[in-house]
């Protein structure tokens, strides 16, 4: 049996290039978390949909053949810094077997977003 690893580039903040694989149905999050964290701050809420810190922004090829973001991710993405059109959070994104060789990068700045809607300042 043929197991489904997928390789993904991670462009990190730097411009370096870092490559990376994860299984098919595993998260973007995952797999970075899975190369030992090479992005600072990278996945603060652990997918949870709190932080915004694992935003990236993929290949417009790529955004558009995924499934759509949710309303939930959407709502997250929307306070996201540096928010670009084809953002998506690494937390949403499932590998898929078509994503070999995807080219994501990671923005320049980042904010962990957790604790604005405790403060109420959310809205
Ligand atoms: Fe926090 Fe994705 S890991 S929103």
């Amino acid at each position: 049996l043929k197991m489904r690893w997928v390789n993904i580039c991670l462009l990190n903040r730097d411009g370096k290039p870092l490559w990376m694989s994860g299984r098919v149905g595993e998260t973007l999050l995952n797999v970075v978390m899975n190369a030992n964290g090479p992005v600072e701050g990278y996945g603060a809420c652990e997918g949870t949909l709190a932080c915004t810190t694992c935003h990236v922004y993929l290949p417009t090829e790529a955004y558009e053949r995924m499934c759509q973001p949710t309303e939930d991710e959407l709502d997250m993405l929307d306070l996201a810094v540096g928010l670009a059109e084809t953002s998506r959070l690494g937390c949403q994104v499932v590998l898929k077997p078509w994503m070999d060789g995807m080219r994501v990068q990671v923005p320049k700045h980042t904010a962990d977003l957790r604790g604005l809607a405790d403060d109420g300042k959310m809205e």
